[in-house]
């Protein structure tokens, strides 16, 4: 399946110096697990799991996991999954975009090319969790779906009590719906092509 990385056409980071490597995206590899546990650990607010747990991802969810890499350097993370029975969802754990390359559309690319891969073709629904305070993952998220063309529906999923004593704040279920109805689900958005080279 879908080993080798590619090129992502279109993203500019206008902050890296000109004979930066390319961005490439693809499936991680047990390799890619402590570097892909560093960058999570660089992005609050998202709760870091253990060495494992990345390793364990990248080892059997790789299909449903994506990595940006720059050159040698894993810049961007996506894990996912589909719930277990439900082909038809692909739930988004965590996203994670190194400081230096926000603001370029590498979230919602990493996006693009999750739900292009063959083994999510029967997926027409992506749901995630955002919390309240996070308005970079929210907007992420709905500017992935306006870029499918798709709906969007909340509602909350787990209570800040959910979590018992360790402070968390709500979580809330974005379930982006109807995906494959208009999508074009091609690499890179809309978006990112316009701020592209
Ligand atoms: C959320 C995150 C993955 C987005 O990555 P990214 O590559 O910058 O994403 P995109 O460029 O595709 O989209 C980001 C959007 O959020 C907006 N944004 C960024 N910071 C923001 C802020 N503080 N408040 C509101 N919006 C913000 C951007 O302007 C952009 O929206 P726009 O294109 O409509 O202007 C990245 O910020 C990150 O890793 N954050 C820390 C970890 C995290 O919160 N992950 C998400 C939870 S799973």
């Amino acid at each position: 399946m879908m080993n080798a990385t590619i090129p992502v056409q279109g993203l500019r980071v206008a902050a890296l110096a000109a004979d930066a490597p390319k961005l490439r995206l693809g499936l991680p590899a047990s390799g890619d697990g402590a570097q892909i546990h560093a960058l999570v650990g660089r992005c609050p607010p998202l709760d870091l799991n253990s060495p494992y747990a990345y390793l364990l991802l990248c080892h059997h969810f790789a299909d449903t996991c994506v990595v940006a890499r720059r050159g040698e350097r894993v810049v961007g993370f996506i894990s996912a999954y589909c719930p277990p029975g439900n082909p038809a969802v692909v739930f988004v754990w965590q996203v994670a975009v190194d400081a230096a390359e926000r603001g370029q559309s590498l979230g919602n690319a990493m996006l693009a090319e999750l739900l292009a891969r063959p083994v999510l073709a029967q997926v027409d629904t992506l749901e995630t969790t955002v919390t309240p305070s996070n308005l970079a993952s929210r907007r992420m998220f709905l500017n992935f779906a306006a870029a499918q063309q798709a709906g969007v529906a909340e509602q909350s999923l787990f209570a800040a009590s959910d979590f018992g004593a360790a402070a968390h704040e709500e979580e809330i279920l974005l379930r982006i719906e109807g995906l494959r109805a208009a999508a074009n689900l091609s690499c890179p958005s809309p978006r990112a092509a316009i701020r592209g080279e």
